[in-house]
């Protein structure tokens, strides 16, 4: 039988994630406002950036795999163009959790700067490549605004379900919540 909830290890990586995703983008945004004056403190934030990216980035190749390996969790009732939405918005946002860190990391690789994680040089992959920096960092920027476009309507899904709906959706994704979703 389909498992109503999601497990413990599930939701501990969708809150995490979530709080960190939210923060990176909001610290992406920012920081590519910051002015190039030499101070170094783009250049800093910048690294910030990249480090946490890079946690993310292995962070959701342990989601996917998990994702992939454990029981597929039942879905909600609801009408079948309703979970279709469901299942391609969350199909999407896993989508876009990869090509978030691989754009950013080898958009990073291709601008020829060295690449820190938390002050850690690693090695240089690649030399400066201007048009692939180009492709990837358009590509970083297109994907965060679909991803900004996706939680949106992701959170809006989970305000719909809270208080129209009023299913307690919300049980699913908690650490000890009750199976008051049923299928
Ligand atoms: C206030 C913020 C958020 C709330 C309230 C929330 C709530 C939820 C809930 C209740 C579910 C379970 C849906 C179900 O039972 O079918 C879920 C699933 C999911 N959430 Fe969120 N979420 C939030 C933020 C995010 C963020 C920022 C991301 C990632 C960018 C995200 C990605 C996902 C994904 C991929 C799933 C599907 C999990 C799977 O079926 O494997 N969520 N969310
Ligand atoms: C889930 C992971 C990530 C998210 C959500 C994210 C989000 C963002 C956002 C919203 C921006 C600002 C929009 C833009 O100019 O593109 C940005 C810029 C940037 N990101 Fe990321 N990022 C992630 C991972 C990474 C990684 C792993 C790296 C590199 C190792 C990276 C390097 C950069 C760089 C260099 C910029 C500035 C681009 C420019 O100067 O135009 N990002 N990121």
């Amino acid at each position: 039988m389909q498992p109503l909830r999601y497990d413990r290890f599930s939701v501990l990586l969708h809150w995490l994630m979530a709080v960190l995703i939210v923060g990176q983008i909001a610290l992406g945004l920012w920081m590519t406002g910051l002015p190039k004056d030499g101070s170094g403190l783009r250049a800093a934030w910048f690294n910030v950036h990249k480090s946490w990216g890079m946690v993310l980035g292995l962070l959701i190749a342990v989601r996917l795999a998990w994702a992939l390996l454990r029981p597929r969790v039942a879905p909600p009732p609801a009408a079948r163009p309703l979970q279709a939405l469901a299942a391609g918005t969350h199909r999407l946002l896993y989508a876009l959790m990869l090509v978030m860190p691989w754009s950013g990391f080898f958009g990073s690789v291709f601008s020829g700067y060295p690449i820190r994680f938390f002050g850690m040089p690693l090695p240089k992959l690649a030399e400066r490549w201007d048009s692939a920096k180009e492709l990837l960092g358009s590509v970083h920027q297109w994907s965060a605004a679909a991803l900004m476009l996706l939680i949106a309507l992701h959170v809006l899904a989970f305000l719909y379900h809270q208080f129209i709906v009023k299913d307690a959706l919300l049980q699913r994704m908690r650490w000890s919540g009750t199976d008051r979703t049923t299928p």
